[in-house]
């Protein structure tokens, strides 16, 4: 028998019935959460600094395991940039608590930060964390960067199969602190010390503004770097 709506049976997928995911420069939902740290108001937590709000898809599993110990290894380098970390997945506390003591003996690492037990998919489903083409009973690796406003400022997304890269992400942190710090924007595998690129100019007087910028490397009118 044929189920579903007939776009769903043209297409083969399920139609699209859940929260609608929140995007860049979208307020960041709030939600109250049981975690490993105890139970916390997400933006009172937050408490006027950056969030990393990164989701894992299970506990007890092996990329997850690495992922979540290494981001715990360089937790400092996160602190020392005003950011705050807090993990989520379906699992529940019970899980959480036995994953962290767990990791603890296994690979000597303690998380320094709180384990949202979203069971009920509360979190995931305001998020848009579980993408059903992936997988529709766990949430994929998410990492929603949250501005101390509240604001989300980048979105990253991986599959189940990919780890994350901490660099990756202490690099998006630095170009989002540095852009919006500076005025400016940065360029193609930017890394802090590097070259910076002026905005380039949305009206006439700005091109002019421009020609007047000294100590700049101006390739043309609308692409000049500057160091910082
Ligand atoms: C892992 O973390 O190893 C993993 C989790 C879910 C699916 C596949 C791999």
């Amino acid at each position: 028998m044929c189920t579903g709506s007939p776009s769903e049976q043209a297409t083969g997928q399920a139609a699209n019935t859940a929260t609608p995911m929140p995007r860049i420069g979208d307020s960041a939902p709030d939600f109250k959460a049981v975690t490993t740290h105890g139970e916390l108001q997400f933006r009172d937590w937050q408490a006027g600094k950056w969030a990393l709000l990164f989701s894992h898809p299970a506990d007890f599993t092996p990329v997850c395991s690495t992922e979540l110990t290494e981001l715990a290894r360089r937790n400092a380098e996160f602190e020392a940039r005003n950011f705050k970390l807090i993990g989520v997945s379906i699992d529940s506390i019970h899980s959480h608590l036995a994953w962290v003591e767990n990791l603890d003996q296994i690979l000597k690492v303690r998380l320094p930060y709180p384990l949202i037990a979203d069971t009920d998919k509360k979190v995931s489903q305001q998020f848009g964390m579980i993408h059903p083409g992936e997988s529709s009973t766990v949430t994929v690796r998410a990492l929603f960067f949250i501005d101390p406003k509240g604001t989300i400022r980048a979105i990253i997304y991986y599959p189940l199969n990919v780890g994350r890269n901490v660099d990756e992400i202490l690099r998006v942190v630095d170009a989002l602190q540095t852009a919006e710090a500076n005025g400016v924007a940065c360029p193609v595998n930017w890394k802090k010390g590097d070259k910076v690129i002026v905005p380039p100019p949305k009206t006439e007087k700005e091109v002019a503004a421009r020609k007047a910028l000294t100590n700049v490397e101006r390739l043309d009118f609308y692409l000049i770097k500057k160091s910082l």
